[in-house]
């Protein structure tokens, strides 16, 4: 499996995130949940630094996937994830990680179109609006963060928004990409749509 990539893109709380862990520990493939690497731009951003110097000394232990999943730094990142710089920053760890050997996964919104156009398998993973807000509420809850059901949704569209109207690498499907919806799936079965896909191509 040298080389071996699988790129998962979709919207915010669409499941990418539990499917690629689930596939990675499944095929024993590297992950690599590229969300992380903006949040940590947003989160220095938000600390008063300036964006594209952040993303070009971020560091791997910057990327504190529990500090960094609150509300106010996903916003903050999918602002900075609009600035070319900053993305052009970010890219060569992202080429370097998927061409590890023994194989790697990378969540993202441009993976299949950007980072790894030629990845051996692409994902697109969609959901409601509202059943992925009600899955990131029930998440932020049970951390004990405290927020409402319409806020979650409202910064869910927001960011949808921003990440499908924005000039550089905006959230689309690759054109040789499979939909996922998993808007009315468990996890199991998003899981498993994801295996067989995978297995398909080995
Ligand atoms: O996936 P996650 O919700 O953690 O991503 C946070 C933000 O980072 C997204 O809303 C998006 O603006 C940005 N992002 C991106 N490209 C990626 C991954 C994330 O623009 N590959």
């Amino acid at each position: 499996t040298r080389g071996f990539t699988v790129a998962i893109d979709g919207p915010a709380a669409s499941g990418k995130g539990t499917i690629s862990r689930a596939v990675a520990a499944r095929f024993g493939f590297a992950h690599l949940d590229t969300g992380l690497l903006y949040r940590a731009v947003g989160a220095k951003v938000l600390e008063g630094m300036d964006p594209v110097a952040a993303a070009r000394a971020l560091r791997p232990g910057d990327l504190d996937g529990d500090a960094l999943r609150t509300p106010a730094i996903a916003q903050e990142a999918s602002k900075v994830a609009a600035l070319p710089e900053v993305r052009a920053a970010l890219k060569d760890f992202q080429r370097s990680f998927a061409a590890r050997s023994g194989g790697a996964v990378l969540d993202g919104r441009d993976i299949g179109t950007v980072i790894c156009p030629d990845a051996q398998v692409k994902l697109f993973v969609i959901a409601d609006a509202v059943v992925r807000a009600r899955r990131r509420f029930a998440e932020l809850s049970e951390k004990g963060i405290e927020t409402t059901f319409e806020e979650v949704l409202a910064d869910v569209q927001a960011r949808d928004a921003r990440d499908m109207g924005r000039a550089d690498a905006p959230l689309r499907p690759a054109v040789d990409a499979v939909t996922l919806d998993t808007s009315d799936m468990d996890i199991e079965d998003a899981v498993a749509a994801a295996v067989a896909l995978i297995e398909a191509k080995r």
